[in-house]
């Protein structure tokens, strides 16, 4: 059996169905994620990984050790969403305004970024986790694009956490590149000005075949959502954590998650039409 906290259980005969994916409290060796609340998982997860310079600094580090002992939250965060059961985990990795950066810095990252995706492919395939990429992948490195391109074919038919790595990403570039496709399309008679709608523009953004976060975290204490998913952000939660991202562990994500769940979502409603007729959380 899957060692999932909120799965489906196995159908039987002694458990009517019913009970299944109710609020439970498990007394077990889990008993860290005891409050979560597995009716009301997000099925999305954003994170802005911030503050790994800042915490290499406090410790007298070159950045770079902070991008290193960054991957080590990474590797954390995404085994906890196998665990929990959150289907999506968007990682902001590589801003398009991160390639300003001093180049050693940029150099070590891209570096960084092949590394881990050949010391990690195994892992994460056994796991049973799918890698996706969104951003201008015509501005990484070959040698970045070729690694990417062979993680998300091995991972392509895992059927367990969607990965999706946020590199060379930003949002105004992402609206401004779907408003150029969909105006080719119209150009071409493919399709009318009048047909566009939220459901279309949502087929020409980079995130097309994911749902949009319920949840935005962003870690290192500022208070921003620098470019990105601005359009897939709208109705979500932003949770804003003082802790830099290599010391954000599972403890934190649970805090997060929980935090999500004592929110009240009511998507421009008033609070008695959503306690009379409550949106479904975990579909
Ligand atoms: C922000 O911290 C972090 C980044 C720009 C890079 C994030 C990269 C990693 C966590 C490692 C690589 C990830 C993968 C998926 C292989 P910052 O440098 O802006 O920190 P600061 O605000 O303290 O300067």
């Amino acid at each position: 059996m899957s060692d999932q906290f909120c799965q489906e259980p196995l159908p039987s005969i002694f458990v009517p169905s019913h009970t299944f994916r109710k609020k439970h409290t498990y007394h077990n060796s889990m008993s860290d994620l005891s409050a979560i609340d597995c009716t009301k998982l997000p099925k999305h997860i954003a994170i802005i990984m911030d503050g790994n310079g800042r915490w290499a600094k406090e410790r007298n580090e070159d950045r770079v050790y902070g991008h290193y002992e960054g991957v080590v939250s990474v590797r954390e965060i995404v085994n906890a969403c196998g665990e929990i059961g959150i289907e999506y985990l968007t990682l902001y990795a590589f801003s398009t305004e991160n390639w300003s950066r001093p180049k050693a810095e940029v150099d070590a990252l891209m570096e960084l970024l092949v590394n881990t995706l050949r010391k990690e492919i195994n892992e994460l395939h056994k796991n049973n986790v799918k890698l996706h990429v969104i951003g201008d992948m015509q501005s990484m490195p070959a040698i970045c694009r070729k690694e990417l391109s062979e993680a998300m074919d091995i991972t392509k038919d895992n059927t367990g956490v969607n990965l999706i790595l946020a590199l060379s990403y930003s949002s105004r570039w992402e609206i401004m590149e779907a408003a150029k496709k969909f105006a080719t399309d119209v150009a071409a008679g493919r399709q009318q000005t009048e047909n566009l709608d939220d459901t279309l523009f949502h087929t020409y953004l980079e995130t097309k075949k994911f749902p949009d976060p319920e949840l935005m975290i962003r870690t290192s204490g500022e208070h921003r959502i620098s470019n990105y998913l601005l359009y897939q952000l709208a109705y979500a939660e932003l949770y804003f954590t003082p802790v830099h991202w290599p010391d954000f562990r599972k403890p934190h994500f649970i805090e997060a998650i929980i935090n999500y769940q004592q929110r009240e979502r009511r998507f421009g409603k008033t609070s008695d039409q959503i306690q009379t007729n409550p949106p479904q959380h975990a579909e």
